[in-house]
C-alpha cells in the first residue's frame, strides 16, 4: 500500500475496484486493524485507530464487522448461535463456553434474520444452507454487532447473479435504512456501478480513482485494471440482470 487517502463525510456506500493483487483486501484489513500500516493514519470521528491497543482496539473492530467471500460462518452450527456469535467480543469465556445468551440476545437475533427473510432458517445448521443464504446469515452475524461499518471482501465472489443481488440488495438496505457505511470490495464493475455512491479504483496499492459511478468511464476503468485497448467490460462483469426469479426472490423477502 503506497497512497491510498481517502475522507468519507458521511456514511454512504463505497465500492473498492482493481485487479488481482491491488490492495483491496490490504485496504478493508487495515480499516479493521487485522493488517496494521507501516506508516499513515487511519480517523473515524475524531478517533485516531491506529494507535489503539487492548480493549480500545477490539471495540473498534467490533464497530466495524467484516464478511468475507466464503462467508466464515461454523457450518455444524445452528443459524441463529451462528448469528449469536457476533457478540462474542463483548461476553465472558464462560458463557460462551456454556452457549448462555441472554434472552434479549436471542430475540434480536431473530429479528435480524427475520429483516435479512432467514427467520425461518433459524434452527437449521448453517452448513444446510445456499451460498447466497450463508451470506445472509454472515451479515446478520455482522449485523449483531451493531457497528458502524460493514467492511465486506468480495461479498458476492461465490455467489450465483440471483443470490449476488440479494445480498448486495441486502448491503444496500442496510445502509440506506441504518445510516450505516458499507465499504465493499467488488470484482465485477456493474455491481459496484448499480449500488455504490462511489466508487474507488485501485492499483498496485494506490488509490488511481474517486469518484461517483457516473464519472467511471469506461476508459477510466481501462486505467484502473491497467487493461489494453482490448479490455471490454464484459470481463469485468457478472451481468446481474433484474431476472424474474431474483424479484420474486426479493419479494419474498419483503413479505416475510
Ligand atoms: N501481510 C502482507 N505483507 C506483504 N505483502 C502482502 C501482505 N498481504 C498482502 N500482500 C501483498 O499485497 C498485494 C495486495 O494484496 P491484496 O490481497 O490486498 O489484493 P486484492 O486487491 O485484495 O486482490 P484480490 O482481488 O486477488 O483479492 C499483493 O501483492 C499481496 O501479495
Ligand atoms: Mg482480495
Amino acid at each position: 500500500m503506497h497512497a491510498a487517502c481517502f475522507t468519507v463525510d458521511k456514511p454512504m456506500m463505497i465500492g473498492i475496484i482493481g485487479r488481482s493483487g491491488a490492495g483491496k483486501s490490504t485496504l478493508l484489513r487495515m480499516l479493521n486493524r487485522l493488517t496494521d500500516a507501516t506508516s499513515g493514519e487511519i480517523s473515524f470521528d475524531g478517533l485516531n485507530v491506529t494507535g489503539l491497543r487492548g480493549s480500545a482496539k477490539r471495540s473498534w473492530q467490533s464497530q466495524c464487522a467484516m464478511i468475507f467471500q466464503q462467508f466464515n460462518l461454523v457450518p455444524r452450527m445452528d443459524v441463529v448461535s451462528n448469528v449469536l456469535h457476533g457478540t462474542l467480543n463483548r461476553r465472558s469465556t464462560l458463557s460462551t463456553m456454556f452457549n448462555l445468551y441472554p434472552d434479549d440476545d436471542i430475540h434480536r437475533a431473530i429479528d435480524i434474520l427475520d429483516r435479512l427473510g432467514m427467520a425461518a432458517h433459524a434452527p437449521k445448521r448453517a452448513e444446510a444452507l445456499s451460498g447466497g443464504q450463508q451470506q445472509r446469515v454472515a451479515i446478520a452475524r455482522a449485523l449483531m454487532q451493531d457497528p458502524k461499518i460493514i467492511l465486506a471482501d468480495e461479498p458476492i465472489a461465490s455467489l450465483d447473479p440471483m443470490n449476488a443481488q440479494v445480498v448486495m440488495q441486502s448491503l444496500r438496505d442496510i445502509h440506506e435504512q441504518d445510516g450505516r457505511m458499507v465499504i465493499a470490495n467488488l470484482h465485477t464493475l456493474d455491481t459496484a456501478r448499480r449500488y455504490c455512491d462511489r466508487v474507488i479504483g485501485m492499483r498496485d496499492g494506490r488509490i488511481v480513482f474517486d469518484g461517483t459511478p457516473e464519472q467511471l468511464t469506461t476508459g477510466t476503468a481501462r486505467d484502473i485494471y491497467g487493461a489494453d485497448a482490448s479490455f471490454s467490460e464484459s470481463t469485468t462483469s457478472t451481468q446481474i440482470e433484474t431476472s424474474d426469479a431474483a424479484a420474486r426472490m426479493m419479494a419474498d423477502i419483503v413479505a416475510q
